[in-house]
């Protein structure tokens, strides 16, 4: 594993290995605060980002590691008109291992093409989002206890969601899950989910376009923003932004064990009322993410300087 790119780009053995680092990494803080002193984790975003961003920095600082980087397409030489390979490879003279975000659909993975250190794709367009199915991973591992054996509900965009689509793709290795596919006919999931995961290995799955009537099913419910920059007009997504809102009244009838998952940012899709609720998962979600992306860290790091 030189790079990750794509969230089956891990066995499980390895997502398995990732996650227990990432506990051990929360019980044992101490003994991880320099095992990447001297190295440089650059962060390449050409797309906006809060938590995925910062949870990297955070976790190679928290690693007695050092960061740089870029926020934003317009602070970078993007403007000027350099390609994403040529970035890769001048960035790759500075740092040991990137973290980078694109707007565009597989440019991580043509970037780690032409790298000479590892490359992690924190999101590329409405395709992929690894690190944060490593987050949820991590997440259901430690609500649940186990990544199997559940029904999982997955609502909203799921046309445009890439984060659905990498959970969706990792999951499917685990056994006996069973997905609710919840969303308008507008923003179902792309046809290769439904053909190259669901069919291809005969996993049920259900498309329904109410959360009413599955709720009481479920012990995980996945809930995603609409993702109004993928939009390619403004007026469906007005129409469509507001079609689920989690709240008090929906979830009387969810089990009493229901996780409640979303990778943020929330828009209007989780009434705020429903944070206090123990169901709440997702800010336990977002500093499970710092964890996990330490424990990725290293291990491509380790990795790296095997070769
Ligand atoms: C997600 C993303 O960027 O795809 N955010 C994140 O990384 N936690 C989800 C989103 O933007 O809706």
């Amino acid at each position: 594993m030189k790079h990750l790119i794509d969230s089956t780009d891990l066995s499980v053995e390895e997502i398995d290995n990732i996650l227990n680092l990432a506990q051990n990494i929360i019980d044992n803080k101490e003994n991880y605060s320099d095992v990447c002193k001297g190295k440089k984790l650059a962060t390449l975003f050409f797309e906006p980002s809060t938590r995925t961003r910062l949870s990297f920095e955070a976790a190679m600082m928290e690693l007695g590691g050092n960061v740089l980087g870029f926020s934003s397409a317009d602070s970078s030489s993007a403007t000027k008109g350099e390609s994403v390979g040529d970035t890769i490879r001048v960035v790759g003279c500075y740092a040991d291992i990137i973290a980078m975000r694109h707007p565009k659909e597989g440019a991580p993975m043509f970037g780690a093409m032409v790298s000479s250190v590892p490359i992690i794709n924190a999101g590329d367009g409405g395709h992929n989002h690894p690190t944060q199915t490593l987050t949820d991973l991590l997440t259901i591992k430690r609500e649940k206890g186990r990544l199997d054996n559940f029904t999982i509900g997955l609502c909203g965009d799921l046309k445009f969601g890439r984060t659905v689509h990498s959970l969706i793709k990792a999951l499917s290795r685990y056994e006996n899950i069973k997905y609710v596919l919840i969303s308008p006919k507008e923003l179902k999931v792309p046809d290769y989910i439904i053909t190259e995961v669901f069919e291809k290995n005969n996993i049920e799955y259900r498309e329904v376009s109410t959360m009413e009537e599955v709720m009481e099913e479920l012990d995980i419910i996945y809930m995603t923003r609409v993702q109004k920059e993928r939009f390619f007009n403004e007026a469906d997504y007005v129409r469509l932004k507001d079609t689920y809102i989690l709240d008090e009244t929906k979830l009387k009838y969810a089990k009493k064990d229901l996780s409640i998952l979303h990778p943020l940012p929330r828009v209007n899709e989780i009434s705020t009322k429903v944070d206090d609720d123990p169901r709440a998962c997702y800010f336990r979600q977002a500093l499970n993410g710092k964890y996990v992306r330490m424990a990725l860290i290293i291990t491509l790091l380790e990795h790296a300087g095997r070769e």
